[in-house]
């Protein structure tokens, strides 16, 4: 890359959170809606049906028109949804889903970044909330505007992704299952129905807070006589007594050390011939692949954001990584990049390991 074209990515970086408040605050403030609601609104009626100067509202939508988000007729200085008009109405919610969980979890928060990085700890949940020790996962328990943002976008994370991920594994009539890091059931409740049998067991595990809603969830869902919760720690003790379990969205939230930690956890726990399927963020083979946004978000994200540590792998780390902690790897599969929305940013993987040793 010559010097200028670095100094215009740099430039790129520079504007990147001025855009994304830009866009963000038009959907906020209803500037989106009330447009589709009626198209050829000028700024003095824009701003009078939002609440706002109409100066402020033209400016935020320069970007929009730049864009070609939005349409503006010099004329009679109406606007109307130009490409904004054509995006399906599910596809628009799961990203802003996506953009307000990066507003309130992450973009206040990474102004610590570096903070983060030096101390090993969260210096941005430390400022802006008070909180001194642990993770965003502890977090969320006490702070519902956190808790609301998070939640909701891993839900949807989770019922977008899990069908890909029970259709890619197997899970024979009768198993015991084991979620481990299942957060509030949802995980459970997409394995009992999506891969029903007689017999079929599934338990979620996940940090004792979460026991209340997981139990709720699974009535809500007529599932709380085949699923049930352990409340726990998984580096204190992972508990036995399942053939498979399943790790979803989990390792990437730690360094090596801790990844191990928990992979050999989950050996322990398990009988020879257990299995293990793990579903995780991962990194392209050629880091340069421009296909894969992992590396563009989740870097910053978990040390800056929810964990001070951790960050997602290759494909051939994680493999490698299991089969040290006494696994052989059976099956690993890679979502292909152009079956993913546009706008969404992990780019899973799944891999199947036995316990061999
Ligand atoms: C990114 S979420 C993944 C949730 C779920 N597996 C899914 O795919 O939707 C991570 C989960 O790990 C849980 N967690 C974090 N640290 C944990 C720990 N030390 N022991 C058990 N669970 C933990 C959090 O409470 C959270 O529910």
């Amino acid at each position: 890359m010559t010097p200028e074209a670095t100094l215009g990515r740099f430039r790129e970086y520079m504007v990147g959170p001025a855009r994304f408040m830009t866009l963000l605050s038009c959907f906020e403030l209803g500037i989106v809606d009330a447009l589709r609601e009626k198209p050829g609104m000028t700024a003095a009626e824009l701003g009078a049906a939002v609440g706002a100067k109409p100066d402020a509202v033209e400016q935020l939508l320069f970007l929009l028109v730049k864009e070609g988000f939005v349409s503006h007729d010099e004329g009679s200085g109406a606007y109307a949804l130009d490409a904004l008009a054509g995006v399906p109405e599910g596809d628009l919610r799961r990203a802003l889903t996506y953009m307000n969980m990066i507003k309130v979890v992450a973009l206040r928060q990474l102004f610590y970044l570096t903070e983060s990085v030096k101390t090993g700890s969260l210096v941005g949940l430390k400022e802006l909330y008070g909180v001194s020790e642990g993770t965003l996962y502890g977090a969320v328990a006490e702070h519902k505007d956190l808790r609301e943002s998070w939640a909701t976008l891993m839900d949807n994370v989770t019922a977008r992704i899990d069908p890909w991920f029970f259709g890619n594994i197997d899970i024979p009539a009768g198993t015991r299952v084991l979620d481990l890091a299942g957060n509030t059931g949802l995980g459970a409740i997409h394995t009992y129905q999506m891969k029903e049998s007689p017999g079929l067991r599934v338990t979620t595990f996940d940090l004792p807070e979460k026991e209340k809603e997981c139990l709720e969830n699974f009535r809500a869902h007529g599932v709380d006589e085949h699923c049930s919760f352990i409340g726990g720690n998984v580096f204190d003790e992972i508990p036995k007594g399942f053939d498979t379990v399943l790790i979803k969205h989990f390792l990437d939230m730690f360094d090596k050390d801790d990844v191990f930690r928990i992979l050999q956890g989950v050996n322990k726990s398990l009988e020879v011939g257990g299995q293990v399927n793990v579903m995780v963020p991962v990194y392209p083979e050629n880091i340069q692949d421009t296909d894969n946004y992992n590396v563009d978000f989740f870097p910053a994200f978990f040390i800056g954001c929810t964990m001070a540590q951790g960050g997602p792998q290759k494909l051939s780390t994680y493999r490698a990584w299991l089969e040290e902690c006494g696994f052989t790897v059976t099956k690993t599969i890679t979502k292909d990049a152009a079956e993913i929305p546009q706008d969404v940013i992990p780019i899973p993987a799944i891999l199947t390991a036995t316990k061999t040793a």
